[in-house]
C-alpha cells in the first residue's frame, strides 16, 4: 500500500494527514499557533512558528501512522493563500512576519492605485479585485519598510513566497524556491492567461523579478525532502481553495463546492478559459495536471469559521467552538438579530476593504444563543450572496453545491445553506477535502493515481441536505441580510 503525506497549512492551524491510495484518512495531526494583531486590521503570523507546527504535525502523523518516511510514496502541500513571507536566502530568517491574506494595512495604498484607473487594468491581467487580501501590495509594504529590503532583493539575496514557498523552501533545506500557478495567481503579480510573472506589474509594485518564486504546474514533482528520514518527492502543491475544488472532484466547468474554513470559499470550476466575473467574484488559476491551464471563478468571504472562533475568544460565549451548534439551536430562530461579521472588511461579492463588523436587530429579548445563530447564519448569508453572483456570471446553472472544511461538520449550518440557496447541498466522506486534494496532486504527480478520474472514483458522498424553505422566506431572509449588509458599508 502506497501513503501520502498531506501538509495542510490553514489560516488558524497547520495539519498533516496520511492518505492510502484508496483518498481513505490513515492519520492525521494538527497544531494551532498564534494570530498576532498588532494594530487593528493588522494581522500576522510568524513564519517560522508556521514551519515549526507544521513539521512537528507531519512528525506526529506519522508516528499515529506507524510508518516509516520510505512508506511515504510522495507529499502533498497545500495553504493559507496569499500570505506573503519575505526571507533572507542565505541564513532562511524571515525578515518581518508573515502578512496574512486578512491584513488591511495596504488599503489607502489600492485605493491610491484605483484612484490613478489601474483596477481594470490588473483585472484583465490577474483576474483579481484591487484589494489589500492578495500579495503584491503586502509584499511591496515589506519592501518599502524594511531598511535597505529593496536593493537586497534586487541583489538576489532575499526569496519572497506565500505559504506553500516558505514551507517547500523548509522541507528541502533551501533547495528550493518554486510556488504553484494556483498560489502564483493569488499574488496579483501573475498574469493568468500567459501563466507567468507580468513584468507590467512588477514594475508597478516595484517588486524586482530576482524575489520570486519559479512557477509550475500543481502537480509535479518539485524538488525531495530528506527531513523525515529516506527522500520523499513532493510532488504536489496548490493554495488551499483550488486544492478542495480537486479534492471534491471537482472537475469540470459548472462543478462548484464551498468550503468552510476560517474563512468561505466558493469555487466554479471553468475548464481551459479563464471566465470573467461582472458580479464581484474574481477570475483565478485551477489546479493544473498537465501543459493546459485551468481555471475557477472565486467568491472569497473573509470570515466563515472565524466568527465561531470570535464567540469563543471575543464575546466567551462558548468554550469550544463545537459548542457552537448546540447553543444556536436552543432558539428557534435569530430572533431578528442578524450578525455581519465584517472584522477584517468585507471580501465578495461586496468588496470593502476598510468595513467592521455589526449585530444588528438587538433587542431586550435578544440572547447570547441569538447572537451565536445570527453568527452561523452569517456564514450562509455570505456564501449565498456569493453563490447569486455565481449563478449570474455562469453561463450554465448551478445545481448543487459540495461542501467542505471544518464547519461542514455543522448539520444546522448546511440545512440552513441549502434553504438559503435553494438546491441541494452535498456533504462528501471525507471533508478534509483540501488535504485529499494535495494528496490527489502529489499522487498523479508520482503515478499513484493514473489519471483524474481514478481519483474521483474515490470520491463519496456522507449526506445530502435539501432545501425545506420556500423560495419566498429565503428571499425575505436574504433581503434582511443585505439591509444589515449596507450598515456597515
Ligand atoms: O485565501 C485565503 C484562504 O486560502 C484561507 O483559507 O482555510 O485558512 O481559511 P483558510
Amino acid at each position: 500500500m502506497a501513503y501520502l503525506l498531506a501538509l495542510d497549512q490553514g489560516t488558524s492551524s497547520s495539519r498533516s494527514i496520511i492518505f492510502d491510495e484508496q483518498g481513505q484518512i490513515v492519520a492525521s495531526a494538527q497544531q494551532e499557533f498564534r494570530q498576532i494583531f498588532p494594530q487593528p486590521g493588522w494581522v500576522e503570523h510568524d513564519a517560522n512558528e508556521i514551519w515549526q507546527s507544521q513539521f512537528v504535525t507531519c512528525q506526529q502523523a506519522m508516528r499515529n501512522a506507524r510508518l516509516q518516511a520510505n512508506d511515504i510514496a510522495a507529499i502533498g502541500i497545500t495553504n493559507q493563500r496569499e500570505t506573503t513571507v519575505l526571507w533572507d536566502k542565505k541564513t532562511g530568517q524571515p525578515l518581518y512576519n508573515a502578512i496574512v491574506w486578512q491584513d488591511r494595512r495596504t488599503a489607502a495604498y489600492c485605493e491610491e492605485l484605483r484612484a490613478q484607473g489601474y483596477a481594470e487594468k490588473i483585472q484583465a491581467k490577474t483576474g483579481l479585485i484591487l484589494d489589500p487580501y492578495f500579495s503584491a501590495s503586502k509584499l511591496k509594504w515589506l519592501l518599502d519598510h524594511i531598511p535597505g529590503a529593496r536593493q537586497r532583493a534586487a541583489r538576489g539575496e532575499l526569496a519572497f513566497g506565500t505559504i506553500d514557498t516558505w514551507l517547500a523552501w523548509q522541507l528541502s533545506e533551501g533547495k528550493l524556491h518554486v510556488t504553484d500557478i494556483t498560489n502564483a495567481s493569488r499574488t496579483m503579480l501573475l498574469n493568468i492567461h500567459q501563466g507567468q510573472w507580468d513584468q507590467e506589474l512588477l514594475d508597478l509594485f516595484d517588486i524586482p523579478a530576482a524575489v520570486l518564486p519559479e512557477v509550475s504546474p500543481s502537480s509535479h514533482v518539485f524538488g525531495t525532502c530528506s527531513l523525515l528520514g529516506s527522500a520523499i518527492p513532493i510532488a504536489g502543491i496548490a493554495g488551499d481553495q483550488q486544492a478542495a475544488l480537486f479534492g471534491q472532484a471537482c472537475f469540470t466547468p459548472g462543478m462548484a463546492k464551498n468550503t468552510y474554513g476560517t474563512g468561505c470559499f466558493m469555487l466554479m470550476h471553468t475548464g481551459a478559459q479563464v471566465a470573467t466575473s461582472h458580479n464581484g467574484l474574481i477570475s483565478t488559476s485551477a489546479c493544473q495536471t498537465g501543459v493546459t491551464s485551468q481555471y475557477a471563478l472565486e467568491g472569497s468571504v473573509f470570515i466563515g469559521g472565524a466568527v465561531v472562533q470570535w464567540l469563543r475568544d471575543g464575546l466567551q460565549a462558548i468554550q469550544h467552538s463545537t459548542d457552537v451548534e448546540q447553543l444556536a439551536s436552543s432558539v428557534p430562530d435569530s430572533g431578528g438579530v442578524v450578525f455581519v461579521p465584517s472584522f477584517t472588511g468585507l471580501g465578495a461579492p461586496y468588496w470593502v476593504a476598510d468595513a467592521k463588523a455589526a449585530i444588528v436587530g438587538l433587542s431586550r429579548g435578544s440572547t447570547v444563543a441569538h447572537i451565536a445563530r445570527a453568527a452561523l447564519e452569517s456564514i450562509a448569508f455570505q456564501s449565498t450572496a456569493v453563490l447569486l453572483a455565481m449563478v449570474k456570471d455562469a453561463v450554465s446553472p448551478i445545481t448543487e453545491l459540495r461542501v467542505d472544511g471544518g464547519a461542514a461538520a455543522n448539520n444546522l449550518l448546511l440545512q440552513f445553506q441549502a434553504n438559503l440557496l435553494g438546491i441541494p447541498v452535498i456533504r462528501p466522506k471525507v471533508t478534509e477535502t483540501t488535504a485529499l486534494g494535495a494528496a490527489y496532486l502529489a499522487g498523479l504527480g508520482v503515478g499513484i493515481f493514473a489519471n483524474q478520474d481514478e481519483c474521483a472514483a474515490t470520491w463519496r458522498m456522507d449526506r445530502q441536505f435539501i432545501p425545506t424553505m420556500s423560495r419566498a422566506q429565503a428571499q425575505a431572509l436574504m433581503a434582511e441580510w443585505e439591509t444589515a449588509v449596507n450598515r456597515v458599508r
